[in-house]
């Protein structure tokens, strides 16, 4: 398969967790025969020191002329600290996903057998939690009309949504169910919320179209609670905007560690893949930033595309890194690994699949070559 994808490193860590990514996509090309091509554009905070802006005409014309994006991660704390700021890099971010229009964040969320024992959660709470996060991307408090009143004392973000913006991903989210342990959660705040409670009338209208899935509501604050509580009662979670962005955050904690999640935003015509961890300045350069999050999110890229095998070869490489220990110090305390390490003994693992039969023993002598 040819596929054209934009590389957007954007900040912090961004482009050190993307170039391994590009490595890992490099060898899948090679391994299965395809033909990848990769353009490099700048975004967020990198994009405002040289061009002024967050998301630069070109960036967005180069994603817009690609079959997929390649998204790092952006943020940088000389804008967080000031809230006058004009321009931030984040706005590069939310321009992008509107005007691509990327309508679904899908954010799947595992406990991986031999971390649990390292997550801060009760390891009889969180074995075998396996569900996945549809999260609304392009409307809600995130994209409402914003304003400050000219004497500074008050502002506002207008939360609004549109029958046509839930229907959209409720499909996507009722069709995951259906292929996954067909049960979907709603997550809302429709003892409040106007908003949530037209979420709620149409989610429940679509769920007639597909019978084999069992509905079930759950209010924002009870959902943050039954996350720590009992996730492995979740299969698929649609919610809204800024409610799927807390909680996503939330759920990483089960999966024990953020730098593990990969994302998905898909829309009608294109679809960016990004980890849905932030640009972690403090570690920016020092190798130490954990590359599998990028690395899973080109694999849901390769998933988008069709190309399951493929896929299948990358997570299942990661599965091993992680079995053999072969990690950053965000999950290997004692004898961590660099990004640029664990990167490229993931790469190798991919182009040397066919020689090395799959068994632990064959795999730690694996490491001992690639690494
Ligand atoms: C995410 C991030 C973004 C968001 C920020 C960087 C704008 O937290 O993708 O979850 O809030 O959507
Ligand atoms: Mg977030």
């Amino acid at each position: 398969m040819k596929l054209k994808i934009a590389v957007l490193p954007g900040d912090g860590i961004g482009p050190e967790i993307t170039q391994q990514s590009v490595k890992v996509l490099k060898a899948v090309a090679d391994r299965f025969d395809h033909h990848f091509e990769f353009e490099e554009a700048l975004v967020g905070a990198a994009a405002i020191d040289l061009l002024d802006s967050p998301l630069p005409e070109a960036t967005l014309e180069l994603c817009k002329n690609s079959d997929a994006v390649l998204f790092g991660a952006i943020g940088d704390p000389k804008y967080d600290n000031n809230p006058d700021a004009k321009v931030r890099p984040e706005q590069g971010l939310l321009k992008l996903r509107k005007e691509l229009g990327l309508f679904a964040n899908v954010r799947p969320v595992k406990a991986y057998d031999k971390l649990i024992p390292q997550s801060p959660l009760k390891a009889d709470r969180i074995g075998g939690a396996d569900m996945v996060i549809y999260r609304e991307l392009t409307g809600g408090i995130y994209f409402g009309e914003k304003s400050t009143a000219e004497d500074g004392q008050s502002a506002s973000d207008l939360c609004s949504y549109s029958v046509e913006e839930i229907t959209r991903i409720a499909h996507l989210a009722f069709k995951a169910a259906q292929q996954r342990n067909k049960k979907l959660t709603l997550v809302d705040k429709a003892n409040v919320l106007e908003t949530s409670r037209l979420w709620r009338k149409t989610v429940t209208e679509i769920a007639k179209e597909y019978p084999q899935v069992k509905l079930d509501f759950l209010f924002v604050d009870n959902a943050a609670m039954q996350m720590i509580l009992n996730p492995t009662q979740f299969d698929v979670i649609l919610t809204e905007n800024m409610f799927g962005d807390i909680l996503s955050d939330e759920a990483s904690v089960i999966g024990g560690s953020i730098g593990l999640l990969a994302s998905a935003s898909v829309g009608k015509e294109n679809a960016m893949f990004e980890p849905i961890h932030g640009s972690y300045p403090q570690a920016t350069g020092k190798g130490i930033a954990n590359p599998v999050a990028s690395i899973l999110s080109a694999a849901m890229l390769l998933e988008h595309f069709g190309l399951t095998e493929e896929a299948e070869a990358v997570k299942k490489s990661v599965e091993l890194s992680i079995k053999l220990n072969v990690c950053t110090i965000d999950i290997n305390k004692d004898n961590h690994y660099t990004t640029d390490k664990v990167g490229g003994f993931l790469e190798g693992l991919i182009s040397e699949v066919e020689n090395i039969s799959i068994n632990n023993e064959n795999l730690n002598l694996g490491q001992m070559t690639i690494i």
